[in-house]
């Protein structure tokens, strides 16, 4: 059998018999290969080296990695534990500076963590809600796709960058969920992925990710976004996000802002596909942290070299895409158009 097959009923992350079970992405598309964890300092460690990555996804597993850290907890009492849980809880945050979710994931375990008396509820409560967080995932990525694929055309070649589908959320995608479900709801659509550079999960996750479940894919350098436009080639564009702050801007993979600007100047439209889990409606966008990654990820290709040896690098692992540039941001609860600011208050308004 092939060793990278993709059963479609697969998770990214889940919950197994109290373990936390992850495809290690940075396996792929060579192997497929899942890693086992006891120990919420593991789950950090993969957050930090990427073995899961993907705003959605690093949520998830924020939230696993506090149910694993409440059953390697030895404490007796309900302060205790929280006192352990609130030390683990830093260490996982603590892993990448911009996708919101996580702050989101771990948040939310502590809440419910804090709301119960006895030790063994607050094991009990968090791993259930960990597990929940995971299930409902999936939902939100199926009911935003019903909101997005209304969006999109038969016949339309869509762009995406970076990799914002099942693998990085825990099935099914949120960019890549609108385009599963615009294929669903009957059209004919074609998609180019960017290769996504340094850390390619364009090339090494969506590519693989849409040519296993038989999409039209065609993969295309960073540098042939300006090409691809100028030429007729793309209808519209849709990515996903690691945060969304109040005014509309989306913080999201590096080069996206240049995929926003090119696809501006061609008009052609550019989506956002997000969960409200992705938004911060506190922090203002000159606050929000862009994660810098190490320089070897610019230097070589694999184990090659490709720069001087000593050359200065400067590698931002994200950038922000201004409100003026996006057409609509979907979400679970509907599509903000601008202004934005109105918008995104109104659906947080009328859910909460
Ligand atoms: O560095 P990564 O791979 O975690 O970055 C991922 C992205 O930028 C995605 O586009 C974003 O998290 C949206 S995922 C649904």
């Amino acid at each position: 059998m092939d060793d990278t097959v993709i059963d479609s009923s697969l998770r990214t992350v889940e919950w197994k018999d109290n373990k936390v079970i992850m495809i290690d992405q940075t396996k792929l598309p060579n192997q497929l290969v899942f890693v086992e964890y006891d120990d919420f300092n593991q789950v950090a460690d993969a957050i930090k080296t990427l073995v899961v990555r993907g705003a959605p996804a690093i949520g998830v597993s924020g939230a696993f990695g506090l149910a694993l850290a409440s059953l390697q907890s030895e404490a007796t009492t309900k302060d205790g534990l929280i006192s352990d849980l609130e030390k683990a809880r830093k260490i996982l945050y603590e892993t990448r500076p911009t996708a919101v979710n996580l702050k989101w994931g771990l948040d939310k375990i502590m809440t419910v963590a804090n709301s119960e008396s006895s030790v063994e509820q607050i094991r009990q409560s968090v791993i259930n809600e960990a597990k929940k967080m995971a299930d409902e995932d999936i939902q939100i990525n199926k009911t935003m796709g019903k909101y997005g694929s209304v969006l999109f055309d038969n016949n339309d070649t869509i762009m995406t960058h970076c990799n914002a589908g099942a693998l990085a959320t825990v099935a099914y995608g949120t960019a890549l969920g609108v385009i599963r479900a615009t294929r669903e709801s009957g059209k004919n659509i074609k998609v180019i992925a960017t290769e996504t550079r340094p850390v390619q999960q364009g090339s090494r996750l969506t590519a693989f990710e849409l040519k296993h479940d038989g999409f039209d894919v065609s993969l295309i350098p960073d540098t042939a976004v300006g090409y691809s436009m100028a030429n007729g080639l793309v209808n519209k564009v849709i990515v996903g996000a690691d945060r969304i702050v109040r005014t509309g801007h989306v913080f999201n993979k590096i080069g996206t802002y240049q995929v926003a600007t090119m696809a501006k100047q061609h008009g052609i439209p550019f989506y956002v596909a997000a969960p409200l889990s992705t938004f911060d409606m506190k922090s203002d966008a000159k606050d929000v942290i862009i994660e810098m990654r190490k320089g070897t990820e610019v230097t070589g290709i694999g184990d090659k070299k490709t720069a001087p040896d000593d050359i200065n690098v400067i590698n931002p692992a994200f950038d922000m895409t201004p409100p003026e540039l996006i057409s609509g941001i979907i979400t679970e609860k509907g599509v903000a158009k601008p202004p934005y600011e109105e918008s995104i208050k109104k659906l947080f308004e009328a859910n909460y």
